[in-house]
């Protein structure tokens, strides 16, 4: 009787939502806070992992979808739409099953992870796939939605910011304060915006004494905003971070400045580096787009800028699971044995 109910219930007086909200929720949020050992090491830091891929559909987006989908279905919506590089459009498909909503992503062609355009066809949305990259398909969802009566569902939707800062909330409640930095990938720029948002409200409040620097990471193929310019063709292997034109372009910015932090890129190699560590020295399997905020956090440490001895918290976004391809590439293929105990263990090297 004691499950955690949902980032609504658990945060509603924090939310834009009233008494008689009638909630959509596949119980979203309460996601780990795992302490990263050798990533600990390796910075002379206590650096925590906030495993979003353990959320209802494996990734971050299912925070801000409770409250997008809750709103769109108070307001009398009957159908949402949303253009995505994956994991909004798998959230969007499933939170609009639960409201018994109709639900039309837009993703860019052969540029979405198999696992994410597997989520959106079994939960039934409807899918076109883009001639163009995710910031096209943001434009047309953007047009459709002011054309067509459909509501629109991508973090440009305020509420959806309001769902995500909710994460922040529950990293104050577990470590008693705010880390001293927060490190996350950066794509559309929405999840960072909201983290501030959440810091900031917690240290309004006197929740917490403090809020932590914000460090942000784009793939370097696709760094608009460390660039200081829209990228006309963003590339990347982190397909979920492959946005050339950032639509919380300039609230990415305020948090960096606001916090004292900074935005950065990493190399597709940085990312798959630190993909690797991840699952294999830490036990969290995440997509690579997540292991952006680590290569960042990797990176700093390298170049002598992460002082030791501080309380760091590195969101991992999206679930392994949703992409496996790289997990798979390049891994030796599995030896295969009679049904023998002897030769088992010697291809083991036990005998
Ligand atoms: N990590 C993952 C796994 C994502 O799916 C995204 C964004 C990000 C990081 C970046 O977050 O956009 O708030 O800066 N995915 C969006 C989508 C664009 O359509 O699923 P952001």
């Amino acid at each position: 009787t004691h499950q955690w109910r949902g980032i609504i219930e658990e945060y509603r007086d924090r939310l834009p939502v009233k008494d008689t909200t009638e909630v959509v929720t596949l119980r979203e949020g309460g996601t780990p806070l795992v302490p990263a050992q050798v990533l600990s090491e390796r910075t002379g830091c206590e650096v925590h992992l906030k495993v979003e891929g353990a959320n209802p559909t494996g990734s971050f987006k299912d925070r801000g979808m409770t409250m997008a989908i809750t709103r769109a279905k108070e307001e009398g919506a009957q159908a949402v739409i949303c253009a995505s590089t994956g994991n909004t459009s798998a959230s969007a498909a499933a939170y609009a099953v639960r409201a018994r909503m109709v639900s039309a992503v837009l993703v860019p062609q052969g540029k979405i992870a198999l696992g994410k355009m597997g989520q959106a066809l079994v939960h039934g949305a409807k899918i076109l796939q883009v001639d163009g990259n995710f910031d096209d398909c943001l434009t047309l969802a953007r047009s459709l939605s002011e054309k067509y009566p459909v509501a629109l569902v991508n973090s440009v939707n305020p509420v959806r910011i309001e769902g995500q800062k909710t994460a922040a909330f529950e990293i104050v409640d577990m470590l008693g304060d705010a880390p001293d930095i927060h490190v996350l990938p950066v794509g559309n720029a929405g999840n960072i915006t909201a983290y501030w948002k959440g810091y900031k409200e917690y240290a309004a409040d006197g929740i917490a004494a403090r809020t932590p620097r914000m460090w942000g990471f784009q793939a370097s193929g696709s760094a608009p905003i460390v660039r200081g310019e829209v990228v006309k063709d963003p590339s990347t292997i982190a397909t979920a971070i492959r946005i050339g034109n950032p639509a919380s372009w300039s609230f990415a910015e305020a948090a960096r400045d606001e916090s004292g932090g900074a935005i950065d890129e990493v190399t597709d190699r940085q990312i798959l580096a630190a993909y690797r560590l991840l699952a294999s020295q830490e036990g969290v399997f995440v997509e690579p787009a997540s292991a952006a905020s680590v290569a960042g956090l990797l990176k700093a440490a390298e170049e002598g800028r992460v002082d030791p001895g501080q309380k760091i918290v590195c969101t991992v976004t999206g679930n392994g699971l949703k992409d496996p391809d790289w997990a798979v590439a390049g891994a030796p293929q599995p030896v295969t044995v009679p049904v023998d105990a002897d030769a088992a263990a010697e291809r083991l090297g036990l005998a």
